[in-house]
């Protein structure tokens, strides 16, 4: 069996030759980026052959790959059949998630109101006289009534029981004993709220005994390696053997590590943590619960169920309390996941008020409006660009990446996060150069590149050199091969600005027929909320600019940070809020963009960037 050696992770894994070098990455604990689950299309799944293989480049690495590259012997994983020991260098992952951990709120100003109670008591010793069973002599001391507690639960209680003086704890959830605990242990009751993006995966630790956000942890979503979008992974669920085990296994296995990595943040134990609160969007919930999300796909888009689920931790092998519940907050519909239910539910949008849109920017748009006190939402396809996937040189939210574009003093500046040398751009950076080439007047409002051949005149002499033909139309250069941190341009393409335009199209679309159905107009809406990381750092004037939001006063669109996960947060600290939460994903009037023939007016009328009517 060949043997694959990864640097600098020095990991060492033995595959069946054969073996697909992604896959090898995979089994071996390794991240390898990528967007288009091994097709050979994105480019993004470049690793560095240095030593052990020899082949020949494959179409799609001819394609991808500079020759610089290839002689360097950087090769596509997905492309490469391992047949012999290699060694392979990895690139290492830029963290892309701080971004999506330092947003966490959603429960200050929440009473205290977990739904798991801790009671410790002290039991009378039996006796002769009173012979009372031990579950029953805790039961009478608990005076909660009838609770139910399984086999497992009371395994080594009779000596826990001695061994602690007849000082025990109970935890309990419902009419449900989920724990029995030696001595008193009510200072430690924990809960974790997961926001389970497609992309990434973020989870929380509460201390539900004061409702506060102790430590937070995120992931790249590992279902990532079947795709970047949930089409891509409910083909994979229906159509591939094993799919949807595969792609329930990935996204457990990465609630266990961030459940891993909070734990030894807080040094809490394991089974003090009672319960689990997770939003996702549809397709997310149904892998998360191993249910079949096929028919989520095809019109007319059924989902397998909507409501809350609820399941014990150790049935999804979740390593919290084995008795641990874990709750996933319900769907609206297909399209519309309870991650929507948890922006409502963090935005009060459930409750009456202003005239308000909710905008949770991601791969999917999930679009919600309040307007005369009714709840509608829809969901629009925008596609991976504000994610920075199937952008030529697009990248999440990591160190060196492009996050600001500005045309000031007739140049170009640019913004990298944390200062690091640019690598690639991501979404708010995207949106900004649109902007900015939009001013600079080298982009038409068509999206065209203003073509340097025909209109020679209209090209600043400062930009000349910098607007040139790539290999599918005119691209400008932010960033020379000298300056950046790979060593290649960094260019912004054609293709890049007409991702860009079906993006932003389907959002647009997407809120002119909420707007519509309300009967109301633009000039109406009191707010637009943006949630999400990427809602909380794009910059409102690039998005006003590019005609992406409402023409609405800038002060008037506010970001409102993870408010999925802020959702999630809230329904796990209060029993109130959870309430309100089931509640509201039965009141919200979902409607589907994809039977409306008005959609496709109002998409085709939003692909130019121009401001919205
Ligand atoms: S080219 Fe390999 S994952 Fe896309």
């Amino acid at each position: 069996m060949p043997i694959v050696k990864f640097v600098p992770q020095n990991k060492e894994i033995d595959v069946a030759a054969g073996t697909n070098l992604l896959k090898a990455a995979d089994d071996a604990g390794l991240y390898i980026e990528g967007d288009c689950a091994g097709k050979g299309t994105c480019g993004k799944c470049r690793v560095k052959v240095i030593g052990g293989a020899d082949e020949p480049p494959t179409t799609a690495e001819s394609k991808l790959l500079s020759e610089s590259e290839l002689k360097a012997g950087w090769v596509l994983a997905c492309q490469r059949n391992i047949e012999k020991d290699c060694t392979v260098e990895v690139p290492v992952q830029k963290d892309a998630h701080t971004r999506k951990t330092t947003l966490a709120g959603g429960v200050e100003n929440l009473d205290v109101e977990p739904a798991v109670e801790k009671i410790a008591v002290k039991l009378n010793r039996p006796a002769v006289k009173d012979q009372t069973a031990d579950l029953e002599r805790l039961l009478a001391e608990l005076e909660k009534g009838e609770l139910h507690v399984k086999p497992r639960e009371l395994a080594g209680f009779p000596s826990m029981l001695r061994k602690n003086s007849y000082s025990v704890t109970a935890a309990i959830s419902g009419k449900r004993i989920l724990s029995i605990e030696p001595g008193d242990t009510t200072e430690q009751l924990y809960g974790v709220a997961f926001d389970i993006g497609t992309t990434t995966i973020v989870g929380s630790l509460l201390d539900l005994k004061t409702a506060s956000v102790i430590a937070v942890a995120a992931v790249t979503n590992p279902q990532n390696i079947y795709g970047a979008d949930v089409i891509s992974r409910i083909t994979h669920a229906s159509q591939a053997e094993d799919g949807l085990k595969q792609l329930q296994d990935k996204v457990i296995e990465a609630v266990n590590k961030i459940i891993h990595d909070l734990l030894r943040q807080t040094k809490i134990a394991r089974d003090r943590i009672y319960e689990i609160i997770a939003v996702g969007n549809t397709t997310m919930s149904h892998l998360f619960m191993g249910i079949d999300p096929t028919y989520l796909a095809p019109a007319p888009f059924i989902p397998a169920y909507s409501k809350a689920l609820e399941v014990e931790a150790a049935e999804l092998g979740i390593r919290i309390n084995p008795a641990g519940r874990v709750i996933f907050l319900p769907n609206i519909a297909g399209y519309v996941g309870s991650d929507t239910v948890g922006v409502i539910l963090a935005a009060e949008l459930d409750l009456p008020g202003d005239n308000c849109a909710a905008i949770d920017i991601g791969t999917n748009g999930e679009l919600v409006l309040r307007a005369n006190d009714k709840l509608m939402a829809c969901s629009t396809a925008a596609g991976p660009a504000f994610e920075g996937a199937q952008i030529k040189q697009g990248m999440r939210a990591a160190a060196g990446a492009i996050e600001t574009v500005s045309y000031i003093n007739d140049g170009i500046e640019l913004k990298m996060i944390d200062d690091a040398p640019a690598c690639g751009i991501c979404g708010s950076g995207l949106i900004d150069a649109a902007s900015a080439l939009l001013d600079a007047g080298l982009v038409e409002p068509s999206g065209r590149f203003v073509n340097p051949e025909e209109n020679p005149d209209k090209i600043p002499a400062q930009f000349k050199d910098r607007l040139r033909r790539g290999n599918g139309g005119y691209e400008f250069v932010l960033v020379s091969g000298k300056e950046s941190d790979t060593g290649e341009d960094i260019v912004i393409s054609q293709g890049d600005l007409r991702e860009l335009q079906l993006a932003k199209g389907a959002i647009n679309a997407g809120l002119m027929i909420l707007l519509k159905e309300a009967d109301i107009s633009e000039n109406d809406l009191d707010r637009v909320l943006l949630a999400g990381a990427f809602g909380n750092y794009v910059r409102r004037e690039s998005a006003l600019g590019i005609g992406l939001l409402p023409q609405i006063p800038a002060e008037k669109i506010i970001a409102i940070g993870n408010a999925a996960g802020d959702g999630a947060r809230m329904a796990l600290a209060s029993l109130t809020m959870r309430k309100r939460a089931f509640e509201l994903s039965k009141t919200v009037k979902h409607m589907e963009l994809s039977t409306r023939p008005d959609f496709q007016e109002f998409f085709v009328d939003a692909l130019p960037f121009r401001k919205m009517q």
